[in-house]
C-alpha cells in the first residue's frame, strides 16, 4: 500500500468508493499520468463528465480568467458568466428550453426539477422508471432504482413516488417492441390500480438510462410517454445528467429522439468536470415558480459557469463527429461480439455504449467485469461498469478522442475479454 493510500484510508470516509487505488497526478485529453510516471488511457471520463477530455485548453483559460476576477457571488449580485453559460445552453438545448436554473450537482438539479414540477402543477405524484439513477440525496435516491443497495437502510423515502418498468429488452429476453408494449401496459395498470393520472406532476426519466445498464428508451417508448403526458397534463422531466452534452450523438438525447421535454436536467459534462448542474424549462413554466421558493449558495458558481460557456463552445467542434465515431465503435464491437461468447449485448447511442457481459444462459457475469477491469488496468487503461449486476462495460471515451486512442481502448478491452475466456 502506498503512503497516499494509507493516509487516504485513515482519513477519508470509507462510504465513498474509489474504483482504482492508483494515484493520478495529471490529466490531459484522453490520458492521465500516475504518480509513478505511468500513462493511462482514461475511458471513465470521470463518470461521463469530461466529455472534452482532461483540461481542454479553452475551458482552462476561461476558468482561469474568471478565477482571477470573481469566483463567488452566492446569489448576492449579478455577474456575466452565469448569463453567458445559460445563453450557450439554451442555444444548444431542445426546443422549448428557454431559461436555466443553475445548481451544483446532478442530484440537486433532479430535486429542483421535481420541486418545480410539484409547485407549478399543484400535484404531488412523481412517476419514475425502474433502472433509473437520479442521485443519492434523500429526494433523488427516492427516484433512483438502478440498484436496491442505493436505497437500502434509508427508508422511509419520499411518499407519492411510483415506479414503473422502463423497457429492458435484453434483460427481459424480449424484442424492443415487446418490451415497449409491456412497459406501457404496466403504466396503464399503474393509472388503473394505484394512482390517477390527474395526481401525477411529472414523469421523471433518463431518455438513455445510465447506471441502470445503458439502455436507450427507444423513440417509440419516449414518444408514447410524451403523448400520455400531454393527454393528462403531466410534465415530462428528462434527466440528461449523464446522457447530455453530446454524449449520445446530439447535444441531448431528447434531440436524438426528437422529443420535447418540459424540464431538462443537466449536470456532469456541463462544465467538463467543474461542479455545476442545471435545470432548463420554458419561460412560461419557470415564471410560474414563485420568486424565492428555491435557492442555492454555490449553484451557478462564476468559475464553473465560465467553464461551462467555454465548454459548450469547445464541444461544437466535436458533437457533429460523435455519430461517425459511434458507428465505427459499434461496428468494431459487433465484430468482437461475434468472436466472444461473454458479450451478450452491445447497445447504446453515440459514444454511450454498454457491453453486457454474460455467462451461459445470458446470466449476468459480474466476475467478468472484475477480471476485465484488472486486465485493462495492467494494460494501462481505466474503465467503468454499470447495471444492477455490475456486468456492463461503460464504453464512454471522450468525444474528442483520437482515432488511435479509440482503437487502442477497444483493442485493450477485446484482449481483456479474450484473456477472460481463456
Ligand atoms: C442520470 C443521472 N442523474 C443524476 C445523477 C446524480 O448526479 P450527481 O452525482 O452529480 O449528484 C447522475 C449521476 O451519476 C446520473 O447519472
Amino acid at each position: 500500500m502506498s503512503d497516499l493510500q494509507k493516509r487516504f484510508q485513515d482519513i477519508i470516509a470509507p462510504v465513498i468508493e474509489f474504483d482504482y487505488p492508483v494515484e493520478i497526478i495529471d490529466g490531459k485529453g484522453s490520458w492521465v499520468t500516475g504518480a509513478d510516471g505511468r500513462q493511462y488511457l482514461d475511458f471513465t471520463c470521470g463518470i461521463a463528465t469530461s466529455n472534452m477530455g482532461h483540461r481542454p485548453d479553452a475551458v482552462v483559460a476561461a476558468a482561469q480568467n474568471q478565477l482571477n476576477r470573481l469566483w463567488h457571488a452566492g446569489g448576492s449580485y449579478l455577474y456575466d458568466s452565469i448569463v453567458d453559460a445559460a445563453e450557450k445552453i439554451v442555444d444548444v438545448a431542445p426546443d422549448g428550453i428557454e431559461k436555466v436554473l443553475f445548481m451544483n450537482s446532478g442530484a440537486e438539479a433532479v430535486e429542483a426539477s421535481v420541486k418545480l414540477a410539484r409547485k407549478v402543477s399543484g400535484r404531488q405524484g412523481i412517476i419514475t422508471f425502474r433502472g433509473g439513477f437520479h442521485g443519492r440525496t434523500m429526494g433523488s435516491v427516492t427516484y433512483t432504482t438502478s440498484r436496491a443497495k442505493y436505497r437500502q437502510g434509508y427508508h422511509p423515502l419520499l411518499p407519492s413516488t411510483f415506479v414503473t418498468p422502463f423497457p429492458h429488452p435484453y434483460g427481459w429476453g424480449m424484442t424492443q417492441e415487446d418490451a415497449n408494449a409491456y412497459a406501457l401496459r404496466e403504466l396503464e395498470f399503474k393509472f388503473k390500480f394505484e394512482v390517477t393520472p390527474g395526481e401525477i406532476a411529472a414523469f421523471l426519466l433518463e431518455p438513455m438510462q445510465g447506471e441502470g445498464g445503458y439502455y436507450p428508451a427507444s423513440s417509440e417508448f419516449i414518444h408514447a410517454l410524451r403523448a400520455i403526458a400531454d393527454e393528462h397534463g403531466i410534465l415530462l422531466i428528462a434527466d440528461e445528467v449523464q446522457s447530455g452534452f453530446g454524449r449520445t450523438g446530439d447535444w441531448f438525447t431528447s434531440q436524438v429522439y426528437d422529443v420535447r421535454p418540459d424540464i431538462l436536467v443537466m449536470g456532469k459534462a456541463i462544465a467538463n468536470g467543474l461542479p455545476l448542474s442545471a435545470v432548463g424549462a420554458s419561460a412560461e413554466l419557470f415564471d410560474k415558480w414563485p420568486v424565492g421558493s428555491h435557492g442555492t449558495t454555490f449553484g451557478g458558481n462564476p468559475v464553473s459557469c465560465a467553464a461551462c460557456a467555454a465548454n459548450v463552445d469547445a464541444l461544437r467542434d466535436f458533437v457533429p463527429g460523435v455519430n461517425r465515431l459511434s458507428g465505427y465503435a459499434f461496428s468494431r464491437w459487433a465484430e468482437i461480439k461475434e468472436q466472444r461468447h461473454t458479450i451478450g449485448d452491445v447497445r447504446g447511442l453515440g459514444l454511450m455504449i454498454g457491453i453486457e457481459l454474460v455467462k451461459e444462459g445470458n446470466e449476468p457475469d459480474t466476475e467478468a467485469f472484475a477480471a476485465i477491469g484488472r486486465h485493462a488496468l495492467d494494460a494501462g487503461m481505466f474503465i467503468l461498469n454499470c447495471g444492477p449486476d455490475g456486468n456492463v462495460i461503460r464504453f464512454i471515451p471522450p468525444l474528442n478522442v483520437s482515432q488511435d486512442d479509440l482503437d487502442r481502448g477497444i483493442d485493450i478491452l477485446a484482449d481483456a475479454i479474450e484473456a477472460y475466456e481463456g
